[in-house]
């Protein structure tokens, strides 16, 4: 049976991430298989000729899902009346820097494409920010956006979640189905912390089946700094990976989350885990009926709290950064 159109909006369209993403969502791999897909392309205007060849190639795909695409350098053209807005164009970083250190060149980014979701959107949108530092970005955007929930707003680590679901499955020599309630807390940078406490391998907590001295000194730094570590092996920020995470993101969200398990998202902080309200933080979510949950509840030991703290102390800083540079 066919369903309603979608429209989705992607953002730097002509960018690496952009193509490892586009075919996979007009596939009919973001929503489901029965869906039809209007895609939205926002470029620069030096870009558009690139989007536009793109958009030829996605032509040639004959793909039967793939209703129309239209490109523009227009924000307000291309969130009018998005479903789902997959926020890819900004500056990655280069070898040497932290995600952070774009703050500055592409915050500026988020406040006009923030300001035409609220002026256009579906009344359903969704906002997936990928761009980073993707938490602070999020966050500009969404105050940009009084007029949508503010829990449309999600920043993305599951890139982040995914690569601990592999780095654990390795170590243990499971497979990835066999890893649930993995938890990324807090940034999406180096401070990010992935949680094995609440994690469980075969039903038994993975923090105990692995050495301390692992977690502490390999598990955690690989996942934080694998970012840095693609860039430096492929001279280029990760993109194939990045554009399956947010298939994943978005997919979920739509979805749900299987019973007895969770993912990670950056969503907006109700002030769970002594987050303060209104970060847009990574935490442990469920997603049901369209929308995610964070997970209640949850014991944390000294050694999360010590490194939640961390992480959560950085988006505070990165918030009184762009609330200085009047981005917020
Ligand atoms: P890229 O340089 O290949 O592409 C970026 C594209 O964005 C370019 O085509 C550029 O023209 C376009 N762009 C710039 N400003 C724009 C604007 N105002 N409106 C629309 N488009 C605009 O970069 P990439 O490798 O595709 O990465 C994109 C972003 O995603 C970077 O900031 C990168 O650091 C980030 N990223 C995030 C994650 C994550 O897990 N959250 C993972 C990988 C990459
Ligand atoms: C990643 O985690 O691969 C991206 O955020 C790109 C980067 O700068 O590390």
């Amino acid at each position: 049976m066919t369903k309603a159109p979608v429209t989705v909006t992607v953002t730097g369209a002509a960018g690496q991430i952009g193509y490892a993403l586009l075919f996979r969502i007009a596939s009919g791999q973001l929503i489901d298989a029965e869906t039809p897909i209007k895609l939205r392309l926002l470029e620069i205007p030096q870009a558009v000729k690139a989007a536009e060849g793109t958009a030829m190639e996605l032509d040639d795909c004959a793909f039967p899902l793939l209703e129309s695409i239209d490109i523009t350098d227009d924000a307000r053209t291309a969130f009018d009346g998005t479903n789902v807005a997959l926020l890819v164009g900004a500056r990655p970083r280069a070898k040497g820097m932290e995600r952070g250190d774009l703050l500055e060149a592409n915050g500026g980014i988020f406040k006009p494409q923030g300001e035409a979701i609220n002026a256009g959107a579906a009344d359903d949108v969704r906002v997936l920010v990928v761009g980073n530092p993707a938490n602070t970005n999020a966050l500009i955007a969404q105050a940009h956006a009084p007029d949508v929930p503010a829990e449309r707003f999600t920043a993305m680590t599951r890139l982040d979640h995914n690569r601990a679901q592999t780095q654990l499955a390795q170590k243990l020599g499971v497979s990835v189905t066999d890893i649930r309630k993995l938890t990324i807390w807090g940034n999406h940078s180096a401070t990010q912390y992935p949680d094995l406490f609440h994690a469980e391998v075969g039903g038994k907590i993975a923090a105990e089946q692995v050495e301390q001295s692992w977690l502490a000194d390999e598990f955690i730094p690989t996942v934080a700094k694998r970012g840095a570590a693609i860039i430096d092996a492929r001279g280029a920020s990760s993109a194939a990976s990045a554009a399956n995470a947010a298939i994943d993101h978005v997919h979920t969200w739509v979805n749900g989350t299987p019973e007895g398990d969770w993912t990670s998202a950056g969503v907006v902080s109700d002030g769970s885990y002594g987050v303060p309200e209104g970060l847009i933080s990574s935490f442990p979510v469920t997603a049901r009926n369209g929308e995610f949950e964070i997970v209640q509840g949850l014991e944390i030991d000294e050694f999360s709290r010590e490194r939640i703290d961390a992480s959560v102390a950085e988006l505070t800083e990165e918030r009184d950064t762009v609330s200085k540079l009047g981005l917020i």
